[in-house]
């Protein structure tokens, strides 16, 4: 069959689309239904679809357009439909354009006549925003609870951690010593950022666009506030142009995910860098590391790499999305099907690239021997140098000189560092005490600094974080979905 011959090769004239059959003579074109066909990636939002028409039936019989025996007969059709998809036991047919399309037809199958009026006042331009805000509000929740537990699992570590401390860098040169404590916790509040974010995109889509039609609202007397509380939104859009047209709930949800993904990108880089021989910070454990296939002694950081390597597509999803968005005149433009698959793909790649991450940083064993001894490079201590002359009435850049002086003499091999500070007047033995091993991150005690007394203190808030993350998680559990038969 030519690539541009009609779809429904089993009639002598081709169907016509069931959805328009009255407008159009003819049915749709092999690559028209190719092309634009959603069925393939959006049957994942068939239970907030469900959902979302079980309230629009409500609806339509508290108007009197259903009786209230068809309400029964749509409500436990739907049901079925559920339970069909539920069991892989829906027959998809090739006419199903979309999981909305599907979900009408079957419904029409079993309720019969009643079934065909259940697209009463609905268009699928706000059925697809109402069951995608839906979803998105389902998949904020599911990210929320999985940085919940990376964020247990940062916490733990920086518990565990206790005082062992390790270089910290700028530009990945060592710059002054840190707990490794402290460098846990970094990651623990920049998850816990992206927690909240999450959790306030949540908020802020949780608005119903249900009730818009395809763009103008309708003629009939359906009440859109209603059919918002009984789905669970805690608003009802004000604009129906706007409620059927926007994605932004979408592209924000996406950029609390790419943001997640950046950061489980920096810790697997910091991962990678940290298991090779030079540094030997840590060693990963075999269930979170790969073998290689030639090189017998190899033992890889492949989710490091590809917790890395995944953030490129992430933000590829962002910005295509940004993209489609752009310039799209109101209201309801076919574009916006496109708004679908870069969730669907961040959301299944930040769920599994979180859980992988966490594993491989739970089951990790640190070299605290191999980070403390080189820590302890004297020069570590330069900064403490400087800001004990500063203690001495020194101005800080004359200090900065002289101790920069001093290294740079050490470097070029006249002296070792301790003893160049111990022949200097203005440092002398307090100075060159300064560089003993474990000194400099004990300097660190300004709050929020990374030596043993801020790092305990900021332990403390860690904690309580997490206790309030955790509750307002637990708070949002279940709300995705309204309760049955509200
Ligand atoms: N699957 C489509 C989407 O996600 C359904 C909307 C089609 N609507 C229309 N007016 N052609 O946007």
């Amino acid at each position: 069959m030519a690539a541009d011959e009609p779809h429904d090769h089993d009639h002598d004239r081709p169907a016509p689309a069931p959805l328009w059959h009255g407008r159009f003579a003819t049915g749709p074109s092999e690559s028209l239904w190719e092309y634009t066909v959603s069925l393939p990636f959006d049957r994942r939002l068939a239970p907030f679809d469900l959902a979302a028409s079980a309230v629009h039936v409500r609806g339509l019989g508290d108007a009197a357009i259903l009786s209230d025996e068809e309400v029964e007969s749509l409500l436990r059709a739907l049901d079925v439909v559920g339970r069909e998809i539920e069991e892989g036991a829906f027959g998809f047919e090739p006419t199903d354009e979309d999981i909305h399309t599907a979900i009408e037809r079957r419904v029409t199958e079993i309720a019969g006549d009643a079934g065909a009026r259940v697209h009463t006042g609905r268009s699928r331009n706000d059925q697809v925003a109402t069951a995608f805000r839906l979803f998105c509000k389902q998949a904020a929740f599911d990210v929320a609870v999985a940085l919940v537990g990376l964020c247990d699992v940062l916490l733990t570590r920086a518990v565990d951690a206790g005082e062992a401390y390790l270089p910290g860098y700028t530009h990945l040169q060592q710059a002054q010593p840190v707990l490794l404590a402290h460098h846990w916790l970094a990651h623990f509040w920049a998850f816990s950022r992206d927690l909240d974010r999450v959790l306030a995109t949540r908020e802020r889509l949780d608005v119903s666009p249900l009730g818009a039609g395809a763009l103008a609202g309708s003629s009939l007397p359906l009440d859109p506030a209603v059919a918002a509380r009984r789905m669970g939104f805690s608003a009802v859009f004000d604009n129906s142009l706007d409620a059927v047209s926007d994605r932004d709930f979408a592209a924000e949800l996406l950029f609390d995910l790419v943001m997640v993904g950046v950061h489980l990108s920096r810790i697997g880089e910091e991962i990678v860098v940290w298991s090779t021989s030079e540094f030997g910070f840590v060693r990963l454990d075999e269930r979170y590391s790969t073998g290689s296939s030639m090189l017998p002694q190899k033992k890889n950081p492949d989710i490091a790499e590809l917790a890395r390597g995944k953030a490129g597509r992430l933000i590829g999803n962002l910005t295509g999305l940004l993209a489609t968005l752009k310039a799209l005149p109101l209201s309801y433009n076919r574009d916006l099907q496109e708004d679908k698959e870069p969730v669907f793909d961040a959301l299944d790649q930040i769920t599994r690239g979180i859980s992988a991450v966490a594993g491989m940083v739970s089951t990790l064993t640190t070299d605290l021997d191999a980070m403390a001894s080189s820590a302890d490079n004297p020069v570590a201590g330069a900064t403490d140098l400087a800001e004990l002359l500063v203690r001495r009435g020194i101005p800080f850049r004359q200090a900065h000189a002289i101790v920069g002086d001093l290294v740079r003499r050490h470097l070029d091999g006249e002296e070792d560092l301790v003893a160049l500070v111990r022949a200097e007047p203005r440092l002398g033995e307090e100075g060159a005490a300064l560089l003993a091993p474990g000194m400099a991150v004990r300097q660190r005690r300004t709050p929020g600094g990374g030596g043993p007394g801020p790092v305990s203190e900021q332990r403390r808030a860690a904690a309580e974080r997490l206790r309030s993350d955790r509750e307002r998680v637990e708070a949002l559990a279940g709300t995705a979905l309204p309760p049955a038969g509200d």
